[in-house]
């Protein structure tokens, strides 16, 4: 077990310099870690505060901090499928209502950032119930959710989500796949009465066609469309303005509740 403050042989660390500049890595002894802005001797910071700094052999100061979710999702995770963006994955876990102790449907779970988000935040008694046919993405997923130890709350079934599903009277369910209008009554028969389902849609004419087989289903109510921008400032005194680029698009975000049929 490593110490939660302290940084040990094993623990993962962040090593900042400066905004283009950070690091997820795993403190090894006897390692050198190695930037552009010069080298420092791990063992340099063994046994010292999350929170510490070093001098590069290039005498430039980095700090080395205890990574956050965010740190993993924008550098620490492998990355072989599209993903929820961090901008998208925030607004996702809000609306699907969950907390400690939910019980989520994920399909697919792709390269496993936006399980990430949601165990995070169902640990320590909820779990999340991700579908994924391709068995070489799960295992990407699953390492990646072992890096922070939330593999735990994650229980990963290769199957085909078209297939049905094992589960029954689930708090949220979160889906990221091409065709969600051939899963709907998959979804539906899986999760509680009120209980709300998201889809992540990268085009307008998927939207489209979902919003078409909801309205056929008649199990959903309350559909919502969601599109999120966000833009991060550069924090240069005398020019603080927005970035010059951004991303742009990601996905469309639509939102339904599940109600009970007549
Ligand atoms: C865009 S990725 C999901 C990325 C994930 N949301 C993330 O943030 O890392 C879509 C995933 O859905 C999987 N998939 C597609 N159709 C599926 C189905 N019918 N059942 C289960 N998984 C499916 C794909 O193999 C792929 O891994």
């Amino acid at each position: 077990m490593l110490s939660p403050d302290l940084i040990e042989e094993g623990s993962d660390v962040l090593v900042y310099i400066d905004p283009r500049r950070k690091w997820v890595t795993r403190v090894v002894k006897g390692k050198v870690f190695g930037s552009d802005r010069g080298t420092f001797r791990m063992d340099d910071v063994i046994g010292k505060p999350f929170g510490t700094s070093v001098n590069t052999s290039m005498n430039v100061r980095a700090y080395v901090l205890k990574p956050l979710l965010i740190d993993y999702i924008e550098r620490g995770f492998e990355r072989r499928t599209q993903v929820i963006y961090p901008k998208d994955a925030g607004f996702i876990a809000l609306i699907l209502g969950i907390g400690p102790g939910s019980r989520v449907l994920e399909a697919g779970i792709g390269s496993g950032f936006m399980c990430s988000v949601i165990a995070n935040i169902v640990r320590p008694n909820g779990k999340v119930y991700a579908y994924e046919i391709r068995p070489e993405f799960a295992e990407i997923a699953r390492k990646n959710l072992a890096r922070l130890g939330l593999d735990k709350y994650v229980e990963i079934k290769i199957r085909d989500l078209r297939e049905g599903v094992d589960e029954k009277d689930l708090d949220a369910a979160i889906l990221d796949l091409p065709d969600p209008w051939d899963v709907l009554d998959v979804v539906y028969r899986a999760l509680k009465p009120s209980a709300p389902a998201v889809f992540f849609l990268p085009t307008v004419s998927q939207v489209e066609k979902l919003l078409e087989a909801i309205e056929r289903h008649g199990g959903f109510v309350d559909a919502r469309c969601f599109e999120i921008l966000l833009r991060e400032y550069q924090l240069v005194r005398g020019a603080i303005r927005p970035h010059t680029t951004m991303v742009g698009h990601t996905g469309y975000i639509m939102f339904v509740r599940k109600v009970l049929k007549d």
